[in-house]
């Protein structure tokens, strides 16, 4: 998943923006570097993304019913790996998901399934992130994510980091750690 991920990365600008998620009509696609202010006042966050959901065909009802996030994906036409790695990447954290809510659920002494009904056909979005190394002449406020809350129920957080120099390219270096963590985002 990290390797497509600075695949899809290390692409060209011209080359991302074929795929920018305004092209999509369901917020899929690529997100430019400071596309995204997500806290108010804030200079815009200095990461870039993309932007992936439940792959539905333009034909299904949900979709023509222009249902919020409903739709296809965009993919690169030049990533042959990226969009396989994806999917199954997402169908996994998916399950992930789904058992979290079932862990989540018996620790408050519910039953084990007693969030299920919630997490039928959900609006889950795997969101890839890269945050490019900070700037020396960084600007007042200015962060990779300003202060937000996420929306929907889990978040699940899959980060590498590379430890690098304001000189240094990032993408050279090895990635030093791995982490997975989760947050109650909106129950
Ligand atoms: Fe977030």
């Amino acid at each position: 998943m990290f390797v497509e991920t600075k695949a899809l990365f290390d692409q060209s600008f011209e080359k991302k923006m074929e795929i920018e998620k305004s092209l999509s009509r369901c917020n899929r696609g690529y997100e430019v570097l400071g596309g995204q202010t997500l806290e108010a006042g804030a200079p815009p966050d200095r990461k870039e993304g993309f932007y992936i959901g439940v792959e539905l065909p333009e034909d299904d009802p949900r979709v023509q019913a222009g249902r919020f996030n409903r739709g296809p994906n965009q993919w690169s036409s030049d990533l042959s790996g990226f969009r396989p790695t994806m999917l199954a990447y997402f169908a996994a954290l998916q399950e992930f998901g789904s058992r979290l809510m079932q862990g989540l659920a018996l620790s408050l002494d519910l039953d084990e399934a007693y969030f299920a009904l919630y997490c039928r056909d959900p609006l889950a979005t795997l969101c890839l992130l890269r945050y490019p190394p900070q700037r020396a002449d960084v600007a007042e406020g200015e962060k990779g994510a300003g202060t937000h809350t996420d929306f929907g129920g889990l978040t699940i957080l899959s980060a590498a980091f590379r430890s690098t120099t304001t000189k240094g390219n990032a993408g050279s270096t090895p990635i030093r750690s791995r982490g997975l963590s989760s947050v109650i985002s909106g129950i």
